[in-house]
């Protein structure tokens, strides 16, 4: 009796086993369906909108958006130090924000508005805070320099009169390891006639 009880017990164990399998696998085939379609690894197409100018390019979908900006597209100002979102040089507003351009993909910056230290001068003239960098010797040897003058736009865009706590707060994701810092947070300071880029 206990063996009939055992046997009938373990061919219901193994059918429900098999069922569950089987369950398991049309879910996981049709989330597989359902979901985002893959790309890559070889080139996308993708369109980036940088300065006001909408670009078309192929990029293999690990190629960053400094990368992009840089060896495909000739916007050069922002540089590439570390590489790795420790030092800010890199930096952009993307819809009024900063971010590091080296920590984001190129196909995620689609349809988003990117503005870089390229696009801040009209014409000869320099955009207020490009000037007051100068003016307060905000720069050495300047690699760090475009980074810094990125943030300094985004702090300026939302808070035309900063304290020094919140410059300091501000560009604390930026170095600069030519020791400038003292210019940088009096060109913050001092920058005036910010309008919202
Ligand atoms: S180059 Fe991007 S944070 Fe340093
Ligand atoms: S000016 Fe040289 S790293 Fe800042």
């Amino acid at each position: 009796m206990s063996d009939d009880k055992g046997d009938v017990s373990r061919r219901d164990f193994l059918k429900t086993v098999g069922v569950a399998a089987a369950v398991t696998s049309a879910v996981q085939a049709s989330a597989a369906q359902a979901g985002p379609a893959a790309i890559g690894p070889g080139d996308v197409p993708i369109t980036l909108t940088i300065n006001g100018q909408r670009h078309q390019l192929s990029v293999e979908p690990r190629v960053t958006l400094l990368d992009a900006m840089r060896t495909r597209l000739d916007i050069t100002g922002q540089k590439r130090v570390c590489d790795r979102g420790a030092c800010g040089a890199c930096t952009v507003i993307i819809d009024g924000r900063t971010y590091y351009s080296c920590s984001m993909l190129a196909i995620e910056a689609q349809g988003r508005n990117i503005r870089t230290v390229d696009g801040l001068a009209k014409g000869n003239a320099l955009h207020p805070v490009q000037q007051a960098f100068c003016d307060h010797d905000g720069l050495m040897c300047g690699f760090c320099t475009p980074g810094f003058v990125m943030a300094t736009v985004a702090l300026l865009e939302k808070n035309a009169n900063p304290t020094p706590e919140q410059a300091k707060r501000a560009l604390d994701g930026n170095l600069c390891r030519c020791g400038t810092n003292i210019g940088v947070l009096k060109a913050a300071l001092s920058a005036k006639g910010v309008t919202r880029g």
